[in-house]
């Protein structure tokens, strides 16, 4: 895809996320529920911690105490997961394109020095760890034990960019660290005009890229519906 549509796809995703996080943020962050006490809100972070990673541990820990793991999110919205995060993992960076998601999230992290909320731009993740970093002796590496992801893949309608963070989450992953990611199953077009409907992927072209991106594809779950998940480890 040329350049100038990434750009406009950019934009609009921009747009349509600042627009919903300042309408009823918690409402498009988790759409089940309209109006949300800051209890239930992070309780609902706290249940994804616990059906996403203390069910997985062997798998997203490897053996490491999860205090001495530095993690990374894609897409954190108003902060309900990377609240539950901070209090389970030593270390935890976030990213999300939205500047009113990120002010919110940046208010639900409030009191973890151990978690950092930065603004992306939507396709990479130079704003965490630039592209310069390490080469030259410039700069200390950070380096991710783990990364995750979910109900954003879901609302990117485009591949280009879904696979460029795969491949950006590999520069920053420890060799043999896993991305967990939630992606649309269900075969529907991506809408490009709202930035709701994400693209959607079949477990062949899930595989697919796994491979172009240097991860093994070791589990998947999930396939043909909407959260479709994929567990991809760096080779
Ligand atoms: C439905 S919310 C989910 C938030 C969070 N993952 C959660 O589960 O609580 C989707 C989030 O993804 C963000 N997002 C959408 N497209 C993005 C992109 N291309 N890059 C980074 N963040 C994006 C939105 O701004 C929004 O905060």
């Amino acid at each position: 895809m040329a350049g100038f549509q990434i750009t406009r796809q950019l934009m609009r995703m921009r747009r349509d996320w600042n627009r919903r996080a300042r309408e009823n943020a918690r409402h498009y962050v988790v759409t089940g529920q309209h109006e949300w006490t800051d209890e239930e809100f992070f309780q609902s972070g706290q249940i994804t911690l616990e059906e996403e990673i203390l069910n997985d541990l062997p798998n997203v820990c490897q053996g490491r105490d999860p205090k001495d793991m530095r993690v990374l999110e894609i897409g954190c919205g108003a902060g309900r997961v990377t609240r539950a995060f901070a209090g389970f993992f030593g270390e935890v960076y976030a990213v999300d394109i939205s500047r009113e998601m990120v002010r919110q999230a940046r208010k639900a992290i409030a009191g973890f020095a151990n978690a950092h909320v930065i603004r992306n731009n939507g396709k990479d993740l130079s704003a965490v760890a630039p592209h310069w970093w390490g080469r030259w002796g410039i700069g200390e590496r950070l380096e991710f034990d783990f990364a995750f992801s979910v109900i954003v893949f879901q609302h990117i309608p485009s591949r280009e960019i879904i696979e460029n963070y795969v491949r950006e989450v590999h520069r920053v992953l420890r060799p043999g660290g896993l991305f967990k990611f939630q992606v649309q199953g269900s075969p529907v077009e991506g809408d490009d005009e709202h930035s709701w409907v994400g693209e959607s992927f079949t477990e062949r072209q899930a595989r697919e890229m796994a491979e172009r991106c240097g991860f093994e594809l070791r589990y998947e779950y999930g396939a043909g519906d909407q959260y479709y998940w994929l567990w991809y480890f760096k080779r």
